[in-house]
């Protein structure tokens, strides 16, 4: 099957580099020529575990390229993935002026049939709107061109993993041909058989994924509706957190143990900072906004957004609450990008958690593994440090604002050396207080009785 893929983002790339090394032969292209130069020359745009080695084996077995010629790709293909980005408008609408500007670019240039599949996340009803734009485009005398959604439910981080083994792939068709064109590019995900570039042929997961076909609204709606239950999930934690602190409670104890009813499980229930990136906090808006446009009260999303924006707040206070005044403090800052494993910095809570501690009058030199070129981008002011005990030397408070395991596994006893003040506020409950406490540090984090140093003179 010969792949077009438009847009070279992060989805692109990870839908791409896979559907090559699956055995497709893909041109992934995009307007932005440096990127593409940069592509050529077997570089990554992004960070992005694994899809190095998907990308360069693809390009290798000549089964994967990259182009500016957008137009010149989707003739030459018979099925074009629209992988654009849909970014929030001021008014919290997906703005989806690339995905017009490709169906119209799509409905000039073809001359034979092709299928148009939207990967890009987009509002229920754009799939019409799509096909409605293919149709006036060639001009109503052009070739077949049929539409299908089919969402991606990657997570940086683990995308790669998650597109070659996932647990359901959905596709929301028109007819039955489109359906079994779509099993056919997927097939040897269905039955997971495919020279995995990932595991060498030793994946460790056996179950096969649910292929689900749906109406095309249905898959467009499925996809803002999973983003944003996921949001909700972790609002409801950030709330119960609120209400432990107040109760005396512990409230990873009180998530584990909800988590553990299947009904339930056990995942996006870790409170902390609030959920950030390129998708939550989005996809929540546009549903929201959607939801308003055809008339359905959607309050229970607004207060989800509320109970996130409100962490940020939350955490700024902890810092006053533990630093008195926070004016004129040097604060370390561990991680900057909107969760471990990526560089992504965009609606990223660490680079918000930032901004205002800047505001507060705090000098702040922080730190992370992947993401401090695009954070220097953001975040002109801060210091950026090259390691962990360097953010932290002589910081009047230690604050993890992103949940990478490498903090977790940093020699605490040499932080605490270094530090003016031995204070960690742990904005992702990812240490464990009472060995913190042991270690010396006074230790604050969401939802968890706060501690003092074992050694403090009270
Ligand atoms: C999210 C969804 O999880 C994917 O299924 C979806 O495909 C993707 O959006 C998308 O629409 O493309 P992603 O944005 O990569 O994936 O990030 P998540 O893993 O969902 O994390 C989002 C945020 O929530 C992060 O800031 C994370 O730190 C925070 N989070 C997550 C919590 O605060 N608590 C949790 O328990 C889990």
């Amino acid at each position: 099957m010969r792949i077009a893929v438009i847009g070279s983002g992060y989805v692109g790339l990870v839908t791409g580099g896979c559907l090559a090394s699956i055995g497709h032969e893909v041109v992934c292209t995009d307007s932005d020529e440096a990127k593409i130069d940069l592509l050529r020359k077997g570089k990554l745009p992004i960070f992005e575990p694994g899809l190095d080695t998907v990308v360069a084996r693809a390009m290798h077995e000549g089964q994967l390229a990259f182009t500016v010629d957008v137009a010149a790709a989707v003739e030459a293909s018979d099925v074009i993935f629209i992988c654009v980005g849909t970014p929030p408008m001021e008014n919290g609408d997906a703005d989806l002026s690339a995905i017009d500007q490709v169906a119209r670019l799509i409905g000039t240039v073809a001359r034979s049939p092709k299928l148009v599949i939207e990967k890009s996340t987009v509002p229920a009803q754009t799939g019409q709107k799509l096909k409605q734009a293919l149709r006036v485009y060639s001009r109503n005398a052009g070739p077949l061109l049929r539409v299908a959604s089919n969402s991606e439910f990657l997570r940086e981080g683990t995308a790669v993993e998650d597109f070659l083994h996932p647990e359901r792939i959905v596709v929301g068709v028109d007819n039955e041909s489109t359906a079994a064109d779509l099993k056919e590019i997927y097939r040897p995900i269905i039955e997971q058989q495919f020279d995995c570039p990932l595991h060498d042929g030793r994946c460790h997961k056996t179950a096969m994924p649910e292929w689900l076909v749906t109406t095309i609204n249905s898959a467009e709606l499925i996809k803002h509706a999973s983003n944003s239950f996921l949001a909700l999930k972790i609002s409801y934690a950030n709330v119960l957190a609120e209400l432990c602190e107040k109760l005396d409670a512990n409230v990873d104890e009180v998530t584990r143990a909800v988590g553990l009813d299947p009904r339930i499980g056990p995942h996006f229930l870790k409170a902390g900072l609030g959920f950030g990136g390129f998708c939550l906090p989005k996809d929540v808006q546009a549903f929201l906004r959607m939801a308003e446009r055809v008339g359905v009260d959607f309050g229970l999303l607004r207060e989800v957004e509320r109970i996130n924006k409100q962490q940020i707040n939350r955490m700024i206070e902890k810092i006053r609450h533990a630093l008195w005044v926070i004016r004129g403090k040097r604060i370390g800052v561990l991680g900057l990008a909107f969760k471990p494993n990526t560089d992504d910095v965009r609606f990223s809570p660490a680079v918000e958690l930032i901004r205002r501690l800047l505001l507060e009058g705090a000098s702040v030199r922080a730190y992370d593994p992947a993401a401090m070129e695009k954070a220097r981008a953001v975040l002109p002011n801060v210091e950026l440090c090259e390691n962990a005990y360097q953010a932290a030397n002589g910081a009047d408070a230690l604050v993890i604002a992103t949940e990478w395991a490498d903090f977790r596994d940093l020699d605490w006893e040499k932080v605490h050396a270094t530090m003016a003040r031995q204070l960690v506020l742990d904005g992702r409950n990812l240490l464990q207080g009472e060995a913190m406490k042991s270690l010396g540090f006074e230790y604050v984090s969401f939802g968890r009785p706060d501690l003092a140093a074992e050694t403090a003179v009270v």
